[in-house]
């Protein structure tokens, strides 16, 4: 159904106005991209409101966590102003990694984790994080060179805010951008991109995006992370996940492999030599 640009404007505006959203700054392509996609399976105002919402909170809402960016931030300088050992660094970093549900989860095996993932990459000089959320901290386990640069891309401005603070102190090769990677994917010509945890609710919010990302980017390996089970850990995810990424590559000259770390099922697809 086609709706007035006024009334997709108001929507709009009480997303950026409400409590809930207000804080985190999400870019108006997200918002106009979702709009446009529920426009045309909502029949009337009403629906539409509904799905607008439903959908940006399936975006935004699982990650609502209790983290007070700004707190942490001033918590950063301090750690930096004690110059901490590796060790210290790396007990900082676990701990704020606890307060968000995938970075969380990874904890338990996070070393395992990223010499998987090198091992099969080889070391890369170029590195983006797509939809990072918390991962970035992951930075004192991957063991990278100096000269590799990391860009990481997220659509929730106070974590970026606090992860730039966070790169500038710690990791001065790394960036953070607060771009959505669907309306605008990267275009930066990078060795390796990780889109970790996050591919099943890009599909959701639009069947398809995933094919459209993975082919927008210009990267030599992509590694897709998604979760073998759900969040309960009742239910095996891993036949639907595996057919996920498998549909978005589909009939394309990429190279896959696949692998497993902890409950992580770890996806190399290899788009060039
Ligand atoms: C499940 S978390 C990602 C977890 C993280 N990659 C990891 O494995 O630790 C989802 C994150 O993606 C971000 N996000 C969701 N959609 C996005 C988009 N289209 N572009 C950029 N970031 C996005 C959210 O703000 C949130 O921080």
């Amino acid at each position: 159904m086609i709706f007035e640009q006024a009334f997709l404007d108001s929507l709009i505006q009480a997303v950026e106005t409400s409590r809930k959203y207000r804080d985190l700054q999400i870019p108006q392509a997200t918002l106009m991209d979702i709009l446009a996609y529920e426009s045309q399976h909502s029949n009337s105002r009403k629906e539409l409101e509904a799905n607008f919402r439903k959908s940006l909170h399936n975006v935004m809402a699982p990650y609502l966590e209790e983290i007070n960016y700004p707190a942490e931030t001033a918590a950063l300088k301090e750690l930096h102003d004690q110059d901490p050992s590796q060790g210290t660094l790396k007990a900082w970093c676990q701990d704020r990694m606890r307060l968000h549900a995938s970075s969380r989860e990874r904890l338990p095996y996070l070393d395992a984790f990223y010499q998987k993932i090198f091992a099969v990459t080889g070391t890369p000089g170029s590195i983006l994080d797509l939809a990072c959320a918390l991962d970035p901290l992951g930075l004192p386990w991957m063991n990278l060179p100096p000269t590799t640069s990391f860009f990481a891309y997220d659509i929730h401005q106070p974590r970026l805010a606090f992860l730039q603070t966070f790169f500038q102190l710690f990791y001065p090769q790394a960036q953070a951008i607060h771009q959505d990677i669907l309306t605008d994917i990267p275009a930066q010509k990078v060795d390796c991109a990780f889109f970790f945890k996050e591919a099943h609710r890009l599909e959701k919010r639009r069947p398809g995006s995933n094919r459209e990302l993975f082919a927008g980017l210009n990267v030599r390996w992509l590694v897709v992370s998604l979760p073998s089970r759900d969040l309960a850990g009742h239910h095996s995810l891993e036949t639907y996940h595996t057919s996920l990424v498998k549909r978005s590559i589909e009939g394309l000259p990429w190279h896959l492999t696949t692998d497993m770390v902890g409950d992580e099922l770890i996806f190399f697809i290899q788009k060039h030599d």
